[in-house]
């Protein structure tokens, strides 16, 4: 497969810069979020304590943390799909129980969930068919998207002809198409094989640096988290409350550099200590 580095160059459609005028607010915002779900007992289990962090406009937020945290759950409220409890979540600037237009928003799933009959551009277009734009247009600019994640070539082809990048290409792409402000990513590349892995990571650095996109990234990869991110934001197990909140400001590229591997070790370790707590609360 091509490398990520040469792919991808042409924009199209897409808007060039997603960067507002005013960048002093962020993109999103969670403040004192708390929240709970009936259990299948019927008891009430609390996920989410008092929850505060922003993701500032173009910067690559991470949240790691232990399984059953919370994280796709930070999402989810990010997305609107659900409500908090307590606490509020802004996007731009407002709150999400107000209404709003949700086409600043994308939504990358860890499953790719493609439609097996449908070929990729239509995959892509898929994002676009609630509103009125004309099925051309869609098309279009879902060739334009594909293009953006190196795919252009694969308009046509069916979910069972690619292999697992590309999927995960029409995925972003399909997350991109309806050119979002913010682009929340729930594990996307947990399926992936290293190497692959490594080549969907730079293109999503390659397509923030272009679009200045504001990105939620949860992951249980701490390198990865290290490798992508502006911040990492490590929850404690559940009820998920902040633990730590870390500005990483090591420059790119920086696999394997020694201030990612030792950010990594410290992180691992912050995360093991995390578990041996929870194990013997
Ligand atoms: N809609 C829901 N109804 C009931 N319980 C839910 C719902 N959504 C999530 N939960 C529960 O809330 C807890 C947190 O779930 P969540 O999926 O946010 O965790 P997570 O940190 O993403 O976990 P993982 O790392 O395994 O993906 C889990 O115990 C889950 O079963
Ligand atoms: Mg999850």
């Amino acid at each position: 497969m091509t490398h990520a580095n040469d792919i991808g160059t042409r924009t199209g459609a897409i808007a060039p810069d997603l960067r507002p005028a005013g960048t002093s607010q962020p993109a999103l915002s969670f403040q004192n979020v708390s929240k709970e779900f009936a259990a299948a007992d019927g008891t009430r289990l609390e996920v989410l304590r008092g929850v505060s962090f922003d993701v500032p406009v173009g910067e690559i937020v991470a949240i790691i943390g232990p399984s059953g945290a919370g994280k796709s759950t930070l999402l989810n409220l990010a997305a609107g799909l659900i409500a908090p409890d307590r606490g509020s979540i802004k996007v731009m600037g407002q709150d999400t129980r107000s209404p709003m237009d949700w086409r600043c928003v994308g939504y990358m799933f860890q499953d790719d969930r493609l439609l097996p009959w449908r070929i990729a551009v239509r995959n892509v277009a898929l994002a676009l068919e609630v509103g009125a734009m004309p099925a051309a247009e869609r098309l279009r600019r879902a060739q334009d998207a594909l293009e953006l994640v190196g795919l252009g070539q694969f308009a046509n082809a069916y979910p069972h002809e690619l292999s697992g990048g590309m999927r995960s290409r029409v995925a972003l792409a399909r997350s991109l198409v309806g050119e979002p402000r913010i682009l929340l990513m729930d594990e996307p590349f947990s399926r992936l094989d290293a190497q692959t892995r490594g080549s969907m990571q730079r293109e999503v650095l390659r397509i923030q640096d272009m679009r200045h996109v504001s990105i939620l990234f949860v992951t249980h990869d701490v390198e990865e988290a290290v490798i992508l991110a502006d911040r990492i934001v490590l929850l404690s197990p559940r009820p998920a409350r902040v633990r730590r909140n870390i500005p990483v400001s090591i420059p790119q590229p920086r696999i394997g550099t020694g201030a990612a591997v030792a950010l990594t070790a410290e992180l691992r370790a912050s995360l093991e200590a995390d578990t041996i707590e929870e194990i013997s609360a």
